[in-house]
């Protein structure tokens, strides 16, 4: 059976990193596909950054888009998840993006929906294209991983982004630490824990993560002076290492986990995240529709805006 888009813990090193040097070139060239293709935008939980970004990605590849939202659907009727899905993939759509609040929704159409399911976020478990563009974002900066201090810092125990960037930053070779408020940490992931004033004193990259209150069931998630005892203060952030960089996967809660004039400062590479994602989803949609033999190589227009080499690693063996 040919791979869903779920988790990047089952994908080799190699693919990883030809996603995201192919995110890179695609920055710089157009490519587009010949063959009218159909993407079903599935958001059963709020979005801004990833759903546009998926949207843009899905028309600079030239497919046509069609949106979804719960709201309005026969979900209001009791239509379930997977009776939803099924029916965007019998009315024709070629490839299916998928957020939802469950870790595993996954499981239950993975073996019965006969077309691309990519993941754009479940639950507090897995977002494989905002660790794919975080990934791909430090390593325009950097060029490489291995060595690099990344400190995660903010709500950990339940926020998807903090569980999917520990794994794979340290798996490419990164020494990844974790930071935030005591009853915020997640006693499972095995990193060593910091305050945010050595965080700033030690990161390359400092990932900042807002309090995820939607999933906290508990009164004592809720903290006082959150800004002043674990965010990046304006005088914290005078105390990074020079050529260190901010990253935060937004949405931002400006004044909390970072001061609000932080947030577009020369360290702060939270926008250029959103240009990155992307680039990342193109390379994702494009690699997941030539795997799955929706597409074949030749059905792809190459054309080449800047620079003046063809892209490498879109059809180079993962
Ligand atoms: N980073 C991220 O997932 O943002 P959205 O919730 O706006 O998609």
């Amino acid at each position: 059976m040919v791979d869903h888009f779920y988790s990047l813990e089952s994908m080799s090193t190699t693919e990883i990193m030809n996603l995201i040097t192919m995110s890179h070139e695609l920055r710089y060239k157009t490519c587009t596909i010949q063959t009218p293709l159909v993407a079903a935008n599935l958001f059963f939980e709020p979005s801004t950054r990833t759903k546009n970004s998926f949207l843009m990605a899905e028309k600079k590849l030239g497919m046509e888009t069609i949106d979804f939202s719960p709201e309005t659907s026969s979900m209001k009727k009791g239509e379930t998840l997977y009776d939803t899905v099924k029916t965007f993939e019998a009315i024709g759509a070629n490839a299916l993006v998928i957020r939802h609040e469950a870790d595993d929704w996954l499981e239950e159409l993975e073996e019965k929906i006969n077309v691309p399911i990519i993941n754009a976020g479940a639950g507090k478990a897995e977002h494989p294209t905002q660790c794919l563009l975080d990934a791909a974002t430090i390593h325009r900066e950097f060029g490489d991983f291995k060595g690099l201090k990344v400190v995660i810092a903010g709500d950990i125990k339940h926020s998807r982004v903090a569980h999917s960037n520990a794994a794979l930053l340290s798996r490419l070779g990164a020494k990844v630490y974790l930071s935030g408020a005591p009853s915020y940490k997640d006693e499972d992931m095995q990193f060593p824990f910091i305050s945010m004033d050595e965080a700033v004193e030690i990161a390359d990259v400092l990932m900042l993560l807002r309090i995820q209150h939607e999933r906290h069931t508990d009164a004592t998630n809720e903290i006082e002076d959150y800004h002043d005892n674990y965010g990046l203060t304006v005088e914290r952030e005078k105390r990074m290492k020079t050529g260190s960089i901010i990253l935060h996967p937004a949405p931002i809660n400006r004044g909390v986990e970072i001061a609000s004039s932080l947030v577009e400062s020369e360290k702060s590479r939270i926008f250029d995240q959103m240009t990155n994602g992307v680039y990342v989803r193109m390379a994702v949609l494009t690699k997941k529709l030539l795997q799955w033999g929706i597409i074949h190589e030749n059905q792809i227009n190459e054309c080449i805006t800047t620079g003046g080499q063809p892209i490498t690693t879109l059809y180079c063996a993962d």
